[in-house]
């Protein structure tokens, strides 16, 4: 049996119910994980509220980190005892224990604790892809990040810094802001203090930036627009602050021949070896020192509800950890 956090309509908070469930054995391309760190993501308050529908009653929760106890048929990148963490779909995290495909599921190295591990998957897989997988970055390049001081932006900034990029981030508060710059952010703009974009504009010499990194959503997605250099790449990524409104292309090509795409993690680590090959340059880039996992507050998974209530009120910088 494993304490385990479920929903059974979409909601608030106040919807998340603690049960205990059997976990049973795992099939042909499965394994069992006892989780020693669960990690929190804004795409969990997605699924809960309904902005991500999902079929309910389900399990909550898309990384964790712990040792494997059972292996299926067929699995033969894991075997039983060794430490691993990942950031996959079928939600199922939010629990002590749980059966699930093993194929986005990855080794840990022996020099990150399960608790960074937690914290890092889903999000440091999430920057890889960024840097890496979405339009031609490189040295000299300056990128807009926005919410720079959350789980991902904090990650981005280390990331950023490590690749010679300028990272020019925003975030919520004068204090988020130098956590930021603490995280190798060149500069940070606080953008609920004034024009934000214009701020951007003076810090850039007036020309913009190469590529916005935007997963704040209906409340940047203009600005966001208005920050680019002409043929710059727009990254919409998330909606933080709800969806971005239906885009009448044409704005693309007034602003000046802008790109624009709409990634998420789940297409990018669809393949196994790819899934693997992210986590292992992730591992690296942590192992090396490059990115260090800033873990900004923890709670109990009993207290599942009150990491999303704080999750959503802007009150957490880095990542959060649900502790087993
Ligand atoms: N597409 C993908 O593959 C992918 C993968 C991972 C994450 N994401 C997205 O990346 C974003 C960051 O994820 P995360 O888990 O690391 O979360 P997070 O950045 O730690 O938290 C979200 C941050 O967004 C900012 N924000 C701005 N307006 C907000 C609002 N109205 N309500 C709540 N927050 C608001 C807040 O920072 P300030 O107070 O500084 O504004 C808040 O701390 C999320 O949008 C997530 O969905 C996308």
């Amino acid at each position: 049996m494993a304490l385990t956090a479920i929903i059974e309509e979409h909601g608030g908070p106040d919807k998340f119910k603690l049960v205990d469930r059997d976990v049973g054995e795992p099939g042909k391309g499965e394994v069992r994980i006892a989780h020693k760190a669960i990690g929190l993501n804004f795409i969990d308050v997605y699924q809960r509220s309904g902005l991500y529908p999902m079929q309910l009653p389900h399990a909550m929760g898309m990384e964790a980190a712990g040792v494997i106890e059972a292996v299926g048929e067929g699995v033969t990148h894991l075997k039983v005892g060794d430490r691993a963490a990942y950031a996959a779909n079928p939600p199922g995290a939010y629990s002590e224990k749980r059966v699930m495909p093993a194929a986005q599921v990855c080794p840990l190295p022996d020099g990150i604790s399960f608790e960074e591990g937690a914290a890092m998957m889903l999000k440091g897989m999430t920057v890889e892809y960024l840097f890496h997988r979405t339009t031609p970055l490189g040295k000299g390049d300056t990128v807009l990040f926005h919410a720079a001081a959350g789980g991902v932006g904090l990650i981005a900034c280390q990331w950023a810094r490590s690749e010679g990029i300028t990272l020019i981030g925003t975030a919520g508060t004068d204090d988020k802001c130098q956590l930021a710059l603490d995280h190798g952010a060149t500069h940070c703009i606080n953008y609920r203090d004034g024009d934000w974009v214009a701020k951007l504009r003076e810090l850039t010499d007036g020309t913009g930036v190469d590529v916005v990194m935007d997963a704040v959503g209906k409340d940047t997605f203009e600005g966001s627009l208005n920050a680019l250099k002409p043929l710059g790449m727009m990254i919409s990524f998330g909606n933080a602050s709800g969806p971005v409104p239906p885009l009448n292309i044409g704005i693309l090509g007034q602003k000046g021949s802008l790109k624009i795409t709409r990634p998420t993690l789940f297409t990018h680590i669809a393949d196994h070896d790819t899934c693997q090959a992210m986590a292992k340059h992730l591992g690296e880039k942590v192992l090396s020192g490059d990115v260090k996992i800033n873990i900004g507050q923890r709670f109990a998974l009993r207290d599942v509800a009150k990491a999303h209530e704080a999750l959503e009120a802007r009150q957490t910088t880095g990542s959060t950890v649900l502790e087993v």
